[in-house]
């Protein structure tokens, strides 16, 4: 028997850091922070332990929280004081977004990254305006149901609006927008917005691969964001495509996209390998809200320790090529990392 080879060498307690391959620091963390325009108190949420949707007056307070823990980058997300078909508190100069990043930016060092989409401020949930679509023969007579006039997102009067809503959270001081409704061409319309308006300096991190995944559940509660009606196949990814991941993003670089996110992390991580080979971009990975509620729930019935999990979870999606991921665990793991300054 030829024992040359024995991998367990390097497995003994005073190397295997020297030899690991992946380190993960509270700085490729970014946590998610839920600004409610409609409460004057934290509520917490309840699909998601230890995370609240807080009042505009407490978002300085609530970004100082995750500062301390040594993570330097948080994505604001808002719930409006009230809704419309076009989503028009998403631009506000007073919306719910614009008022907390005037706030966060003017007093704290935190990074401030801003979620660029509608469907938290559209009354019917979907991320853009609507127009009706004709399936089938529209001049038929026909009683089928699947050629009746439908519903569907607008894309490209969309765009109109996606621009506004970036340069409006630019100009109360985002330090980075990120587009996630997978309108085609958002990242283009967008950059053009920003670079109009004097913000060329703004990079843009594209929700570039966001499949249209169950794993959103828990955050369509928490930011009240769900469809009214039907689904959002018609403009997020078939979980069944990878090379159309390939596609997507490669149509986001070309429009400048500065950073490209894989969105669900975990169940989507061969697309994180695929693109870190494909792109020299960063890459980011949202480990989403599903995914952070499954290991609390199986944690509480004491089927997983939820530390390790939370920590192995995120190793895994480094390891997998992601620079940064976005996750609701930021704040819990980053405080046990060994680097913590
Ligand atoms: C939509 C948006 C969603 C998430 C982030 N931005 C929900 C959706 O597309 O339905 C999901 C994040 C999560 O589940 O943690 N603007």
């Amino acid at each position: 028997m030829d024992l040359t080879h024995r991998p367990r060498r390097l497995r003994q307690d005073r190397v295997r850091d020297l030899v690991s391959e992946t380190s993960l620091e509270p700085t490729d963390l970014i946590a998610p922070v839920f600004v409610d325009a409609t409460t004057d108190v934290r509520r917490p949420i309840e699909s998601m332990p230890g995370h609240e949707r807080v009042p505009i007056d407490d978002a300085v307070a609530r970004v100082e929280e995750v500062l301390e823990t040594g993570v330097e980058a948080v994505m604001l997300f808002g719930i409006p004081e009230s809704k419309d078909p076009e989503g028009t508190r998403a631009w506000a100069d007073d919306g719910v977004v614009q008022e907390a990043t005037r706030r966060i930016s003017d007093e704290t060092d935190a990074y401030v990254i801003t979620d660029v989409c509608l469907c938290e401020y559209t009354d019917h949930g979907h991320c853009g305006s609507l127009e009706e679509e004709l399936r089938g023969d529209a001049d038929t007579d026909s009683d089928d149901p699947a050629c009746e006039p439908t519903l569907t997102v607008d894309n490209d009067t969309t765009l109109e609006t996606l621009d506004r809503i970036a340069v409006s959270h630019a100009e109360a001081g985002a330090d980075m927008v990120a587009p996630s409704g997978m309108m085609d061409g958002m990242v283009g319309a967008i950059r053009e917005g920003l670079d109009r308006e004097g913000f060329d300096h703004v990079p843009i991190m594209s929700y570039a691969a966001k499949y249209e995944s169950a794993f959103y559940g828990p955050f369509r509660d928490a930011a009240d964001g769900a469809p009214a009606f039907g689904n959002r196949r018609h403009y997020q990814m078939d979980p069944a495509n990878a090379r159309e991941a390939l596609r997507e993003v490669r149509l986001d670089v070309e429009q400048g996209a500065d950073v490209l996110m894989v969105k669900p992390a975990l169940p989507y991580l061969d697309i994180v390998r695929d693109i870190r080979r494909e792109f020299d971009h960063p890459v980011a990975a949202y480990n989403v809200s599903g995914e952070y509620a499954m290991l609390h729930a199986a944690a509480e019935k004491g089927w997983l320790d939820l530390e390790a999990v939370a920590l192995e979870s995120l190793l895994s999606i480094k390891r997998a090529g992601a620079d940064l991921i976005l996750t609701y665990f930021a704040e819990d793991v980053a405080e046990r990392l060994p680097t913590r300054a």
